[in-house]
Formats: structure tokens, C-alpha cells, sequence
């Protein structure tokens, strides 16, 4: 069975919003932050089955079943965790690497594996056009109207469709393509008539989903025709509402937020000017699926959509849909340029900056909307324009917070704050009786939230942790005393090990240890060209998780903690293995006579 690297479960876990996946199965219903829904591993009429979009755990408070993604269906579906994640590979139309072979793939459905190929080719076929001959036209837009840079054009894989009529048909045919798998790309328009290329005498932007791979394409004519953009229809791996343009290069920007605008342009010209963490919501409307898309790299969002009347408008829609992602929010004033793409190109990239260090909290920013609709030299119309803001200010349930507001605001407006509270604070108390609903709400929201994270493993979170522990121990002391290797060794296998740097740290010992010398120093060495992973593997390597230090400790106290370290490792196997077997009865008999002898286990140490 093939074994899967930690980056490719990552890879295949991120692919897949556990929102979206458990909502296939079970009607869930948005509270807070959270989705509740009727819990399918215990029979029940209220639910208490919680879905947190921003951890991406599930989390149920009648039976405690928890876990991510990927336990999930493994519960729900009584799959095996390798099952499980094919079949979620298959779904986000992610190729899983086969075990020892040169990148055979399975997995995904013969289709989607083909759209993306398709999708892919034409991507290069397209950009080797640009940068032929005919594509001159185009390669002068990009670079002189555009202002672009050759390296800004390949970074994003810029293209070109000429003036034939079937040119990227034809070569697509020639790689063997068959007609229907064509046209399902939507890249091609069969019609009675004809076999036509949908995008023609257009400059191209290939559209990436966070893991690069190319889903569809966007066309825009190289003058003032129209339509200005033409885009791939939906198709079986292009889902508008779930991609962000430049999200794959965002993703790794590390930058504290991700810069929100609204076209392919705008996108490009911020990363060519050093601002990688910029990404678009294409054409469509932000929704629910990109605020969770952009909940999973960042815990701010600044919006940086187009100046005009259009722009505002998304902006107010999008505020609520982020916050409810549990995303901070702030607004870029571009004072008076229309999109970011023009504001670089007249006043630079220094003053974009000075732009995100200022921009506006987002409630600070509907107020300023709110303000721009009332005329205030007019007595009654000012009063009105207060009473809104007091109202408004009322979404504050935390007094501390309100109060904060209230400050920001009566200075802001150049309103008396004393006059200003009282006004807020006799509207808050007025709709008390929403409040304490809501502060209900909210209460038991948290609560879903702790428990949640005191649980990030499944199920058995406790037995997974104290191995760990133990795992983390034995490898410690391992390098630093050889009897404890010898000891332990004959009891645990690498393969007892949790998948990945314990893993590897096991077996180095006992590799090292059989040519002589382990050494603490030597498993150091084991990453040099990985920092995260050796940071790690020192923290391992250096941990003494709250135990006596190795030397101060007599035999008797050693073999003991040595024989809980094992104990501790089995037992977890044992149980992991107990959930996985569903209702064999006569392997969990089994299973259960293996845990009563494990009580019995005793590891010594100096004999041979
Ligand atoms: N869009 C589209 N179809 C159109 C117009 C716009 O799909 N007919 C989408 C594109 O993704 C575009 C985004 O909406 O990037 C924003 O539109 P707009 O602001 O008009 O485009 P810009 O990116 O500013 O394009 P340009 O600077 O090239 O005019
Ligand atoms: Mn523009």
C-alpha cells in the first residue's frame, strides 16, 4: 500500500473545505462561526454536531466524534485512511503519487485528470504563441500598455490566442486529445457549423487554484471591444466561486494579510510591484467559499476593490461574509484612482504602501459610507445620520469593544462622546433581549471552539497524545543512552512511529546505533536543507517533556518510564486499530486481548 508523505495529506486535506465535504452528507445550518447539523454517529433530534470552518474540524458534543476532513469520511464512510484519502484526492482532482514509480497516477477521475491536462497544454501553448511572431501584438500590450515585465509574464504564464479560427483545436487534437474531452474544457465551441476556439485575438491569463494548476482562462481584447473578458465556462474543475486569482503565489507570500481586489490586472501589477499577497475574486460576487479560501492562509483581509460606486457595493457585501469567517477586515482608500493597478502605475509603489499601513478598520469605513448619505448641514438629517451610527454601534456586544467605538466614532465625526454613549447605550439596552440571545450564541460558540481545540486529534485524542509523548521521549533519551535503544528496540518498530519526522528520527537511531554511535548531534544533521523540519527535529531531539533527566534517574525508575513509553505507543496503535475495525467483532476480541497483555509488558535494561 502506498505510503503518502505528510505534504501530500496536507495537500489533499487544504484541497478539500470540510464544510463543503461534510455538507454533502448532512444538512448543516450556519450559527456564528460554526455549522450545525444532526450528528450521523449518534441518533439525535437537536443537533450538536459542530463544523468549524476555520479550524476545519468537525466536532460533536452528544458523542465526542471529532477529527478533520479526513476522519471523517473514514467514520462516515467506514474507509480505511488510505481510502479516504484517495477518495478526497479524487474529488479536489488531485493526482496521487503511486508508491516507488516514476509519478504513475491514480485516484482522480480519467475526466478531470484529462481537463487539467488539457487545460495545462493550452496554457503553453497559448504563452509559446505570445512569444512567436504573430503574438507580437500581443506581447506590446502586455509590456507597453500593461507596463509588464518579461518575468511578470511567464511568472503568471501570460498568453496570446491569435486571429485563426481553430488553431488551439488543432493542437490539442494533435496531442491526441478526443473531441469530447475538448469540449467539455470549454476551451473549444463545437457548434453544427463548426469546431471554433472560444478565445481568439485575445490576450490570455491563465487562471491557477491554489495548488497552480491551471482550471480555465481569462481573454481580454487588446482594445476597447467587447466584451472586455471573456472567461472559461464553469467545467468539472473550474468552480468560479472557489478560485482566488494569484491565491497560489499568495498562499506564500508570508505577509501578515492578503490584499483583496477585483481583477486579473489588479493582481498582477501589485505582484509585479512586490505586493505578492494579492488576490481577486473573478468577476463573481465574493462569497462564503472565497472568505474560507482566504481563512486558511490569513487572519486579515484588506480590501482593495475599485474606488467606483460598483466597487463599494462589494465591499459592504463582503464585510459581513468575512467576518463571519473569523477574517479582521480593513479597507485601502485609493483616494479617488480607480483600482490599484492605476494607483501603482501614477503614485508607486511606496505610496501603496503608506495605503495598507493606513487603511481603515472596515466598520470605521460603513460608517464613512454611511455618513457620505446624509447632507449634515441639515439639523434633522444629522440627527438621523446619529441615530444610524448609534444603532450601528450596537453590534458591539462586548462593552469594552462598544466603548472602543464609541471613542473612535465621536472622534472621527467630531461628535460629543458623553452625548454619543448615552445614545448607543439606551439603544443597546433596548434591544436587550436580542442581545442576551445573542450573547448566548456566542458563549456556546466559544465553547464549541475550546473543546474543539483541546481535541485537535480524533476520538481518541488523549491515547495519540500521551504516544507522542512517549515517541518524542524514547527518541531523546535514545540518542543519548544506547541501553535505552537497546532496550526499547525490540519492542517498537519505526513503523510504530507516527508517520513523518518521528518516524524518520526512530530510524536514523537505530541505524546509527547499529554502526556504533548514535548521537544526538549526528540526527541534527538529518535536515540540512529543510529549517523548518530541523527546528523541529531539535525540539525533539532536545525535549525532556517534564521527566527527570536521564542520568538522575536510578534503573528501577528507568524501566518503569521505559515500559509506560511502550505501553503508551502500543496502546494507541491498539486503538487506532479498534476504530478502524468497525464491527469485527472477533478482531476487536482480539484487539482487547492484545491491550490486556500490553499491561503486562515490562521492558528491562542492561540485559543482554
Ligand atoms: N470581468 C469579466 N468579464 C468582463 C469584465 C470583467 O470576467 N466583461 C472580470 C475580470 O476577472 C476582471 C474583473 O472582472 O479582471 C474586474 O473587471 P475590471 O475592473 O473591468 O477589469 P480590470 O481587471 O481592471 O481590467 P483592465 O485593467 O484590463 O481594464
Ligand atoms: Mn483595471
Amino acid at each position: 500500500m502506498p505510503r503518502y508523505s505528510e505534504e501530500t495529506i496536507a495537500q489533499v486535506r487544504e484541497a478539500n473545505d470540510i464544510v463543503d465535504v461534510i455538507g454533502q452528507h448532512i444538512k448543516l445550518t450556519k450559527k456564528g462561526a460554526n455549522y450545525f447539523g444532526l450528528c450521523p454517529f449518534h441518533g439525535e433530534k437537536t443537533p450538536s454536531f459542530s463544523v468549524s470552518p476555520q479550524k476545519q474540524i468537525y466536532y460533536c458534543f452528544g458523542c465526542g466524534a471529532g477529527g478533520n476532513v479526513i476522519n471523517f469520511l473514514m467514520e462516515y464512510e467506514n474507509m480505511s485512511f488510505t481510502e479516504a484519502l484517495r477518495s478526497l484526492a479524487d474529488r479536489a482532482g488531485i493526482a496521487l503519487p503511486e508508491a516507488g514509480d516514476s509519478g504513475e497516477q491514480f485516484g482522480m477521475s480519467a475526466l478531470k485528470r484529462k481537463l487539467y491536462d488539457i487545460n495545462k497544454d493550452a496554457a503553453y501553448f497559448y504563452y509559446d504563441r505570445l512569444k512567436s511572431r504573430e503574438g507580437a501584438q500581443g506581447l506590446e500590450y502586455f509590456r507597453d500598455k500593461r507596463r509588464l515585465s518579461d518575468r511578470t509574464i511567464t511568472h503568471f504564464g501570460l498568453g496570446y490566442a491569435g486571429k485563426q479560427r481553430s488553431e488551439l483545436y488543432e493542437f490539442l487534437k494533435g496531442k491526441g486529445y478526443d473531441d469530447e474531452s475538448i469540449k467539455t474544457s470549454g476551451l473549444v465551441i463545437f457548434d453544427e457549423q463548426r469546431i471554433s476556439d472560444r478565445f481568439w485575438n485575445r490576450v490570455m491569463f491563465p487562471i491557477m487554484d491554489q495548488n497552480s494548476r491551471v482550471v480555465g482562462f481569462g481573454g481580454r481584447v487588446m482594445g476597447d471591444g467587447q466584451p472586455k473578458y471573456l472567461n472559461s465556462p464553469e467545467t468539472p474543475i473550474f468552480d468560479k466561486s472557489s478560485v482566488l486569482y494569484g491565491l497560489n503565489f499568495a498562499r506564500k507570500s508570508r505577509k501578515p494579510q492578503l490584499l483583496l481586489c477585483e481583477g486579473y490586472m489588479d493582481v498582477i501589477a501589485l505582484h509585479q510591484t512586490g505586493f505578492t499577497n494579492a488576490v481577486a475574486s473573478l468577476g463573481t460576487a465574493f462569497n462564503e467559499k472565497h472568505a474560507r479560501l482566504l481563512r486558511r492562509y490569513t487572519e486579515e483581509v484588506i480590501l482593495t476593490q475599485d474606488s467606483d460606486e460598483a466597487g463599494i457595493k462589494a465591499k459592504l457585501r463582503a464585510f459581513p461574509i468575512l467576518r463571519d469567517a473569523g477574517l479582521n477586515v480593513r479597507v485601502l482608500d485609493m483616494k479617488g484612482h480607480k483600482d490599484p493597478d492605476e494607483f501603482i502605475k501614477e503614485e508607486g509603489a511606496e505610496a501603496y504602501e503608506a495605503l495598507i499601513r493606513g487603511a481603515k478598520n472596515a466598520f470605521m469605513y460603513e460608517t464613512g459610507v454611511i455618513r457620505d448619505r446624509y447632507d449634515l448641514s441639515d439639523p434633522a438629517m444629522k440627527t438621523r445620520f446619529y441615530e444610524e451610527l448609534a444603532d450601528k454601534l450596537c453590534m458591539f456586544t462586548e462593552s469594552l469593544e462598544r466603548d472602543n467605538y464609541i471613542q473612535a466614532v465621536s472622534h472621527e465625526y467630531m461628535i460629543n462622546y458623553e452625548e454619543l454613549k448615552k445614545l448607543v447605550e439606551y439603544r443597546f439596552l433596548k434591544s436587550g433581549v436580542r442581545q442576551k440571545e445573542r450573547i448566548r450564541d456566542e458563549k456556546q460558540r466559544e465553547e464549541t471552539e475550546k473543546r474543539a481545540v483541546r481535541m485537535e486529534a480524533p476520538h481518541e485524542g488523549r491515547s495519540e497524545n500521551a504516544s507522542l509523548k512517549a515517541q518524542r521521549l524514547l527518541i531523546a533519551w535514545g540518542c543519548s543512552d544506547h541501553e535505552v535503544l537497546r532496550s526499547v528496540r525490540t519492542y517498537l518498530e519505526p513503523s510504530d512511529f507516527n508517520e513523518g519526522i518521528m518516524r524518520e528520527l526512530y530510524e536514523e537511531l537505530l541505524r546509527e546505533s547499529d554502526e556504533g554511535e548514535a548521537s544526538a548531534s549526528r540526527l541534527m544533521e538529518l535536515y540540512p536543507d529543510d529549517e523548518e523540519k530541523r527546528m523541529q527535529a531539535g525540539l525533539i531531539i532536545n525535549s525532556d517533556s517534564g521527566y527527570k533527566s536521564l542520568q538522575d534517574m536510578k534503573r528501577q525508575e528507568l524501566e518503569k518510564a521505559l515500559t509506560t513509553a511502550v505501553q503508551s505507543i502500543r496502546a494507541c496503535i491498539l486503538d487506532r486499530e479498534t476504530e478502524a475495525c468497525g464491527d469485527d467483532i472477533l478482531k476487536l476480541q482480539e484487539l482487547f486481548r492484545k491491550k490486556k497483555e500490553l499491561e503486562k509488558l515490562h521492558v528491562s535494561v542492561g540485559k543482554t
